[in-house]
């Protein structure tokens, strides 16, 4: 209802003038499908690369990995297993492969979680920063002259989870890694609090949130109003971007919204989620897109304003790591993505999203690495805009939806046809892409 009309009208018309406060942009009006002329602008963006260091293939299953647990590896290979977090050498076959991909994007987001899933005791503060060192300069050995901007996740700290509201050993060993990449103004805020922003093209701002601060199991901050101050400087950011006519876009480990996998559930504290959707739906004009991680899995949620029109598109990276507890039923292929924009009013066009099929990989001893889908192409859309995304989710809802059989395969990063989603599954997923904030949820979760 309120995006067919967005979509008709440019098409008839032949140029188009769009007036911003005092600017005047003059929108192109290229025939569907094809490339936009005023080109085409790309970023990487991986999540969760989760380096298991112990990680070797060995005749005993339950010795394969720490990350495992104790629990007997699955079938392991020298690419990794499903029990298990990455081997380096999976690790570095994902970088290598994007080295290979043309043309080469502009920058690299990257949304945390370098330390691998290992009981408490057999991490430190030591090796956590060991770790991350290790990622940063992996990254940095394959990509010399790309900037890169990466978020803090739960566990890149020890304790796990436990990220504080003010300075600390590792937000400092952070800002001396990461100098290379960040101005100084970042590492600033980088080391005080975990998160930090800066310009990455003219008119482009990044803001690179903490969100663990809001991470229901990280004890610090619990009855805090605003941990580390971090809500009153988005909103001081997002209002002088906002003054100074830039877009932003907004990168984060732990998602904002419900959970995919496991109804009502948030995966911030609700009382911290309610505030971040209002101030991201305040600020929904300038918000060009957000990228998080975390969950592993490949998803999407579309933020609506209190009117329920779609305003802002959000994306979360599915992981290089294949690691799946025990309890869990499907795991994910490892993944890393890029997203295609606009260079004129970096509107986001398109995901292409690249997988290595593990099992294979360990028959042929090879990592091949492999485009597993163009979202565009996928579900036929024109672009992966906000009212895109919402008819797509629209679509989900009717009984047996291909496009969403096809959502969930890519949910798993193409793990296993087999595994199916029934009513209930479907339900929790479709609500988690359309409603973001409690009152809405509730009502999308109640309709039988
Ligand atoms: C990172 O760790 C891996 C596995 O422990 C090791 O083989 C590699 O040399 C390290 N690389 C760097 C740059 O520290
Ligand atoms: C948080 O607030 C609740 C309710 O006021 C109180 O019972 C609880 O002890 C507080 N917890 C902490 C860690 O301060
Ligand atoms: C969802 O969770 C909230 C808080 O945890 C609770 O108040 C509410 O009743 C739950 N709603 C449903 C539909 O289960
Ligand atoms: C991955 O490889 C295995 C083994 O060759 C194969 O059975 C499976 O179908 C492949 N998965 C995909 C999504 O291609
Ligand atoms: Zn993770
Ligand atoms: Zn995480």
């Amino acid at each position: 209802m309120y995006c067919d009309s967005m979509v008709a009208l440019p098409r008839l018309l032949f140029g188009l003038l769009l007036f911003r406060g005092l600017r005047i942009y003059a929108v192109p009006l290229a025939p569907v499908n094809s490339e936009h002329l005023s080109g085409i602008g790309r970023f990487w963006h991986v999540s969760d690369l989760h380096l298991d260091p112990t990680y070797h293939v060995t005749a005993d299953p339950t010795k394969v990995c720490s990350s495992s647990k104790g629990f007997p590896a699955s079938n392991p290979g020298i690419f990794g297993d499903f029990m298990c977090d990455s081997p380096y050498q999976t690790i570095l076959s994902a970088f290598q492969h994007m080295k290979t991909v043309t043309p080469q994007p502009e920058f690299m987001i990257w949304t945390g979680d370098s330390p691998p899933h290992v009981p408490i005791g057999e991490l430190s503060t030591d090796l956590v920063i060991q770790v991350m060192r290790n990622m940063t300069q992996t990254i940095r050995q394959h990509f010399p002259d790309m900037p890169v901007y990466p978020a803090l996740g739960n566990h890149d700290y020890w304790p796990q989870d436990q990220l504080p509201t003010s300075t600390n050993e590792i937000y400092q060993s952070a800002a001396k890694l990461w100098a290379l990449w960040l101005k100084p103004e970042a590492l600033e805020t980088l080391r005080e609090g975990g998160f930090y922003s800066q310009l990455v093209q003219p008119k482009l701002r990044l803001v690179s949130l903490n969100t663990v601060l809001y991470y229901s199991p990280n004890k610090v901050t619990v009855n805090m109003s605003d941990p580390a101050g971090q809500f009153q400087w988005l909103r001081d950011t997002l209002e002088t971007s906002a003054q100074s006519m830039e877009k932003v876009i907004v990168i984060a480990h732990v998602p904002v919204g419900y959970l995919p996998y496991a109804r009502n559930t948030t995966a911030i504290r609700e009382v911290y989620n309610e505030r971040l959707v209002k101030i991201f739906r305040d600020y929904s004009d300038i918000i060009s897109g957000h990228y998080y991680g975390h969950t592993h899995r490949d998803s999407i949620m579309i933020l609506k304003d209190v009117l329920g029109k779609p305003v802002t598109s959000m994306f979360v990276s599915p992981a290089v790591t294949p690691i799946k507890s025990v309890t869990q039923q499907y795991s994910n292929n490892p993944a890393f993505r890029m997203y295609h924009f606009d260079t004129q009013d970096y509107r986001m066009l398109d995901i292409w999203q690249y997988y290595l099929n593990l099992t294979e990989a360990n028959q042929e001893k090879r990592a091949d690495w492999q485009l597993e889908y163009v979202m565009t192409e996928a579900f036929g859309l024109e672009d992966i805009q906000p009212c895109s995304l919402f008819k797509l989710a629209q679509s989900f809802e009717m009984e047996q939806s291909k496009a969403f059989q096809k959502y969930f395969q890519h949910y798993m990063v193409s793990y296993d046809d087999h595994v199916v989603c029934d009513e209930a599954c479907k339900l929790t997923q479709v609500c988690s892409l359309l409603s973001l904030d409690s009152v809405s949820y509730t009502k999308c979760i109640e309709v039988p």
